[in-house]
């Protein structure tokens, strides 16, 4: 057996000045935000690990079933010879892919990307001692702003799946398209999976459980801050709030202050205030039409083949191919 290999195309140092950059800029803009992507360090992987087994929180087992059922399909039209899988994360439904693509197609190589490095080479190693045969080839960078590091060679599959793509607003979502366009050669392929818009007394609890883990989640960001900057937030005066914004079709995240205060962030030597009842945005969760996420795809350079929906409408896969 051949180990994993690891290409570092992000380091703790760029990660600290990008954190530094996003906290900057959305701790002084009017209203306040925060990134998503800052939600995850160990601790907030580990909440979000435990929401996806929430019984409100649907995305994760949903699609899980929807890709068990498909991914034999996907396999046959993909023949993929690698496949690409941004966000790998614990790479939970990787081996569903990877048994597919095996059996019914020539896969040869795994990439799984993620920002974690740990989490990553944790992940890398374990396929490789699962799939000898298979070649795993480990990447850690961040997919909004390195997807020109991915290897090349070999026709590729990139999946990007749980629904993530709904963490990026609509111009970043086309960035990242674009992105994915100029880097893919014609006729390699994207996997889509990606949250439908489902009657809000469904979605709404999948962001704002009865347990508090997501409010505990949301607050992670501030626990990272205060780490990671040196800032002196306390988590326990914010409350957790998630609304369904019907007119974007996004769920938004937000913490808000329960009380005054004024907040130090050492590290960027930045005083700010919060006014009893501030709200500050922390993340989106957009749900899309099968439609229009394929009229999106297809204006980005990805016609779609297949759309695979589960039996309640909650989730889509998309099978597409770079023009
Ligand atoms: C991991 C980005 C798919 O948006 O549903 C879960 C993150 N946020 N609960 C999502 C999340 C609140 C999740 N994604």
């Amino acid at each position: 057996m051949t180990a994993a290999t690891l290409d570092i195309h992000l380091t703790e140092a760029d990660l600290t000045a990008a954190l530094r950059g996003d906290a900057r800029r959305g701790l002084t803009a009017d209203p306040k935000c925060l990134p998503p992507k800052w939600f995850y360090d160990a601790r907030g992987s580990e909440l979000f690990e435990a929401i996806t087994e929430l019984p409100e929180y649907y995305p994760t087992r949903t699609e899980r079933a929807l890709l068990q059922r498909v991914v034999g399909e996907i396999a046959r039209i993909a023949q993929a010879e690698v496949l690409i899988e941004l966000g790998a994360g614990s790479a939970t439904k990787t081996r569903l892919l990877l048994d597919a693509l095996t059996a019914e197609g020539p896969l040869k190589t795994y990439v799984p990307q993620d920002v974690s490095d740990s989490f990553l080479r944790e992940t890398a190693d374990r396929v490789a001692a699962e799939y000898p045969a298979l070649a795993v080839h480990g990447v850690v960078s961040d997919f909004t702003d390195t997807l020109h590091t991915l290897p090349r060679g070999g026709r590729r599959l990139v999946a990007f799946l749980g629904g993530t793509i709904g963490n990026l607003v609509p111009a970043e979502r086309a960035e990242f398209l674009a992105d994915l366009h100029s880097v893919l050669d014609p006729g390699e392929q994207l996997l889509l999976g990606a949250g439908l818009v489902i009657d809000p007394a469904i979605l709404v609890p999948a962001y704002d459980d009865a347990a508090g883990v997501t409010a505990e989640f949301n607050r992670n960001v501030l626990h990272v801050l205060n780490s990671r900057l040196g800032a002196d937030f306390d988590p326990a005066a914010f409350d957790h709030v998630a609304v369904w914004d019907s007119a974007d079709e996004w769920i938004e995240m937000r913490l808000r202050a329960t009380r005054a205060m004024t907040v130090r962030v050492a590290d960027l030597d930045l005083t700010v205030d919060f006014a009893a009842g501030e709200e500050m945005r922390t993340e989106i969760s957009a749900k899309f039409r099968t439609d229009g996420l394929s009229a999106e795809l297809q204006a980005a350079g990805f016609p779609v083949e297949r759309v695979w929906t589960d039996p309640d409408n909650r989730f889509a896969l998309f099978l597409a191919a770079r023009r």
